[in-house]
């Protein structure tokens, strides 16, 4: 059976592809444009699977995703721009990657007749206030172009379900916390772990302390997709997938448990006027899915990595000072 996986070199689908086994996939297809040079996400895959890495970009002209999809079981679409705060600045480029890409992957797979798994996000509930759940239609209030584009991308999937049978899963993820090799930084929790470790004073937006926010374990992001290839959940609905909502003053604490001496520095946000709300899962968990996720556990891994770091901050500062007086001969 094959697989295929886009933006496979990104956060969630460096670990994906680190829980396949070859009794799941005998051949694995990855597409990455390498946008973000994560080939360390590549390095020490298993050897018992058939892995093809097709480096392009899902929106160049006259790339046939149709024929490389073939065979498929399904297409896990991760491909995108993902950067929620530096979407303000790019929104014509995550327009044509998020929305284009995914319309592109979307009826490729209609082409195929395969069905497609897309990662919607939890902040397509940007301005919402209380608990919310996929019920909760008034509850759509984008603030980024990040998310605007992740809920276009859920409407026209719904669309093409309609119009020209494409069969889908899609998951609204909470922010993703846990380590993986093509791990990134600018999400909430791993910044925060990264400037902590660094000694950085942690960049709060002031609006957000007392907020609650879903995040989502890398783990149980992982579990979730192997869930629905499993029990072939191509409903053409929409799921939250969330390991548990926290006010960001708990992400806190649990960071300082492991840093003792962070600082934080609260600083004015982008993306103003956001309530705290609550996402449910009890959707996902109907089906069968159980969330095992820890947020102490998730933190406690990343900053193991970085352990080194954090107890060399001392060199790492001084290492800045060379840097930036221009002796790292770079
Ligand atoms: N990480 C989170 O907190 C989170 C939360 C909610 C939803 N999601 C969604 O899950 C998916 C995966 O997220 P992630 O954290 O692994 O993202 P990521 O940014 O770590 O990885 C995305 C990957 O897509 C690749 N890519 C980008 N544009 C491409 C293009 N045009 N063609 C081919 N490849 C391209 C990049 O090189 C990168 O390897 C994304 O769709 C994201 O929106 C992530």
């Amino acid at each position: 059976m094959k697989l295929v996986v886009t933006g496979a070199l990104g956060h969630i689908g460096s670990r994906l592809i680190r829980s396949i086994l070859p009794q799941d996939f005998a051949q694995v297809v990855l597409i990455d444009n390498l946008a973000s040079q994560r080939y360390a996400a590549l390095f020490d895959l298993r050897g018992d699977i058939d892995w093809r890495f097709v480096e392009a970009d899902l929106c160049a002209p006259g790339l046939d995703l149709a024929t490389i999809f073939e065979g498929a079981l399904c297409v896990v679409h991760l491909a995108a721009i993902t950067d929620a705060a530096a979407s303000f600045e790019m929104k014509a480029d995550v327009e044509r990657v998020n929305s284009g890409g995914t319309e592109r992957v979307a009826r490729a797979c209609i082409a195929a007749g395969v069905p497609l798994l897309f990662p919607s996000t939890t902040s397509v509930y940007g301005l919402s206030d209380g608990l919310v759940d996929e019920a909760s239609p008034a509850a759509l209030r984008p603030q980024s172009p990040y998310a605007e584009s992740k809920l276009r991308s859920e409407r026209l999937l719904a669309e093409l379900a309609a119009a020209s049978g494409l069969r889908y899963f899609a998951g609204r993820l909470g922010t993703i916390y846990g380590p993986s090799a093509g791990m990134r930084f600018h999400t909430a929790v791993n910044k925060f772990i990264w400037q902590a470790c660094v000694g950085q004073p942690l960049s709060v937006w002031r609006t957000a302390l007392d907020q609650k926010r879903p995040y989502l374990d890398l783990d149980d992001a992982v579990e979730a997709i192997r869930f629905v290839l499993r029990a072939g959940l191509f409903s053409n609905e929409i799921f939250n997938v969330v390991t548990g909502n926290h006010v960001l003053r708990a992400v806190i604490e649990a960071i300082r448990r492991r840093v003792p001496d962070l600082r934080v520095e609260l600083v004015d946000s982008p993306v103003m006027n956001q309530y705290s709300y609550e996402v449910g899962k009890r959707k996902f968990e109907s089906q069968g899915f159980r969330f095992r996720g820890d947020l102490e556990r998730g933190i406690g891994e990343t900053v193991d990595l970085l352990r080194p770091l954090a107890a060399g901050r001392a060199g790492f500062l001084r290492l800045q000072g060379r840097a930036a007086a221009g002796l790292d001969g770079s």
